[in-house]
């Protein structure tokens, strides 16, 4: 039940700190990540993996896109990631020692089942990160790694997302772990970085009702472009996706890196465009790379509003706007980084007087190809 929230969008959006933090507990012991459900696997299967292919579609394919910087980083295993149908139908090369992780919110996609299905098949090991018990593809695949938001009834993902990105980030850690990649520092430190995010989207919560108020100074607006890098580029996209669901209204995502290669002819007077700028702390080269985009792109006109990290200086004389996220790790920026871009659509969408929870021409689960 919705609980007394006006939509089961504007609920889950407010759980995220949960779902996140269900998603943690019990997994962390004795400062060690500890996956019950992967001790099957074995840790010599773990050790073996040579490559990893992430399935999954739409919010979930972000996820995925998110922890691939992660998963490569810490475990130094090369991760690409894939859209469930498009992977089933290109004769995708798959070797023994190739994991193909799916993510799937509902479990029930019938583009990630039929692909799960397909690699097994080719004789690939497969496990599943899922939001639902007992669903198709956890069943079909040799592990599954819960995640545990919730049930997600709005159509729009968004807590199941962050939940994806912690359960994928603490298989990252773990895996990093059986191959010795990764130090007890350094574990220590990521640890303490995950465990820190729920009260950091408290935090970022908080700031809503200014992204609420700039949702509806833009209720008339056609089009809104989203520029990220590094972790920020799938967050763009993600930014986007839920804006087209829920407002209706055209958006695209770009890794800032990609402006001058095209996308920056788009760029006219009053063109509003969100920009996900990473930390001066955390991203030292990319930063000033992100803020001379920004840049770029106000000299042509363009409308910006910044996702900025709490006192980074170097945004304001650009910025039209600035949403502040509190300091976070570069890996875990774009679970904070997220949430300002669903509140926007979910606040356009009502602005619009649409419906936040059910999109025209959608569907929760897609169980046809
Ligand atoms: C976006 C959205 C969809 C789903 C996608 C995958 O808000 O809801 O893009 O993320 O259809 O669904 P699951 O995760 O259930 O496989």
């Amino acid at each position: 039940e919705k609980g007394g929230w006006s939509s089961f969008m504007r609920k889950e959006v407010q759980e995220q700190p949960d779902a996140v933090a269900n998603t943690i507990r019990g997994r962390i012991v004795d400062g060690q990540v500890v996956i019950p459900e992967l001790e099957g696997l074995g840790d010599d299967v773990l050790r073996g993996i040579r490559r990893i292919t992430v399935i999954a579609c739409g919010t979930a394919a972000y996820a995925g896109m998110v922890a691939k910087y992660a998963i490569e980083q810490w475990a130094r295993i090369p991760v690409e990631v894939e859209l469930s149908h498009e992977f089933r139908y290109r004769d995708p090369v798959l070797e023994a020692d190739t994991l193909v992780v799916s993510i799937s919110q509902s479990g029930e996609t019938m583009d990630t089942l039929m692909a799960v299905k397909y690699a097994r098949e080719q004789g690939a090991r497969t496990i599943s990160i899922c939001n639902t018990q007992g669903a198709t593809i956890p069943r079909e695949s040799d592990a599954v790694v819960y995640t545990h938001a919730g049930p997600e009834v709005a159509v729009a993902s968004t807590k199941a997302f962050v939940a994806q990105i912690t359960a994928l980030y603490l298989f990252g850690l773990r895996l990093a772990r059986v191959r010795g990649t990764l130090g007890d520092a350094a574990l220590a430190e990521q640890l303490a970085e995950l465990q820190a995010v729920p009260e950091k989207l408290g935090e970022v919560l908080e700031e809503s009702d200014r992204v609420a108020q700039l949702a509806h100074w833009m209720a008339d607006t056609r089009s809104v472009l989203f520029l990220g890098r590094h972790v920020g580029y799938p967050i763009a996209m993600e930014g986007a996706l839920k804006l087209k669901e829920l407002a209706y209204i055209h958006a695209e995502g770009f890794a800032a890196g990609e402006l001058k290669h095209g996308p920056i002819a788009l760029i006219e007077p009053g063109q509003p465009v969100f920009v996900v700028v990473p930390s001066p702390r955390g991203s030292a080269t990319l930063h000033p790379k992100v803020v001379s985009n920004i840049q770029e792109i106000r000299a042509r006109g363009a409308r910006v509003i910044a996702i900025a990290e709490a006192g980074d200086a170097a945004v304001l004389p650009f910025a039209d706007e600035v949403i502040r996220i509190p300091l976070a790790g570069p890996l875990f920026e774009p679970l904070l980084a997220v949430v300002p871009l669903q509140v926007f659509a979910m606040e356009l969408s009502t602005a619009k007087g649409l419906d936040v929870d059910q999109p025209r021409n959608l569907a929760k689960s897609v169980t046809v190809e």
